[in-house]
């Protein structure tokens, strides 16, 4: 397994790849890495002929009053699970190589970043769109792999990647959860006992919306203030039923919806989603 540090490396690389007619998969990260990343990357090294996972902490998609300075950095044992997996490269490039001085250019996806984490965090997926457009530059991916842990994430990727044709297939893997149903976050690491405990209620009010869902419940008002009150111990940024694809809001569960919360959890952003096919 390569470790590479710059977009210049990266794209040598993946040009080498291509010419010898290999087929690229990517699995895009921040790092510390749990089951969940490991799971987009088992997918790509699978479904490619070659595979990259990305590691950085990308500066531009950090509020000022975010957790940029404290995310937790876990490169070696990041490393070790990417080798364990078959990855063939780790791309780690560093923020002066991302984002050199006199840096200006930045991606906004308009209407799909409106909502939900777009509403609470409004540079987040400006900093999102920049960096994937850039990490899609270098590695040269004929797939990319996301999570629907960030649902609008993987949305606004898609849109992206069809809006700019950048003829990169878009695949998005299921949410890896805890036992008890906490979905797997770099930021559960941040949680006491007491916090780990309370954060518990997103994926259980998930679930029991689940329930409703499957039972035939298709008012969304109603659906969203169930979830609002089981969720009465966290404090709630949001709690939305949207279309999965534009983001917008409905009255009514048809087609594809995306029930997404967001809540603080002691120190700790948390989310959750799921989605539901009427
Ligand atoms: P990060 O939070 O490290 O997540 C990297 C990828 O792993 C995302 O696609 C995310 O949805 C997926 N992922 C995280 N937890 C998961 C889980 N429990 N189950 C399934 N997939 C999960 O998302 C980012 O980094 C960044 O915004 C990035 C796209 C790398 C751009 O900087």
């Amino acid at each position: 397994m390569t470790i590479l540090r710059s977009p210049s490396e990266m794209r040598a690389w993946a040009d080498e790849q291509h010419r010898a007619g290999r087929t690229i998969g990517f699995a895009p990260t921040m790092g510390a890495l749990h089951e969940g990343h490991a799971s987009l990357m088992r997918a790509a090294a699978e479904q490619n002929d070659v595979s990259v996972v990305s590691i950085f902490v990308n500066p531009t998609q950090f509020a000022p009053n975010e957790d940029l300075d404290k995310y937790p950095r876990t490169f070696e044992a990041d490393c070790a699970l990417a080798e364990s997996i078959g990855m063939d490269v780790v791309y780690a490039p560093t923020a002066r190589a991302m984002y050199p001085e006199g840096y200006a250019t930045y991606v906004n996806v308009e209407r799909v970043t409106q909502r939900l984490c777009g509403a609470s965090r409004p540079t987040f997926f400006r900093g999102v769109g920049t960096v994937v457009t850039k990490l899609f530059n270098a590695v040269r991916p004929d797939r990319a792999y996301f999570g629907q842990k960030d649902a609008q994430q993987a949305a606004v990727i898609r849109r992206m990647t069809r809006d700019l044709d950048l003829g990169i297939e878009i695949v998005e893997m299921p949410i890896v959860r805890e036992p008890d149903g906490l979905a797997m976050s770099s930021r559960n690491r941040y949680l006491d006992a007491e916090e780990r405990s309370r954060a518990l209620c997103l994926s259980q009010a998930l679930a029991a919306a689940q329930g409703l869902l499957e039972a035939g419940e298709r008012d969304a008002a109603r659906i969203v203030e169930a979830v609002r009150q089981g969720m009465a111990e966290v404090d709630i940024d949001y709690v939305e039923l949207v279309d999965a694809e534009t983001i917008e809001r409905v009255a009514r569960v048809e087609g594809t919806v995306l029930l997404a919360v967001a809540a603080q959890v002691g120190p700790a952003r948390l989310i959750d989603n799921i989605k539901f096919t009427a």
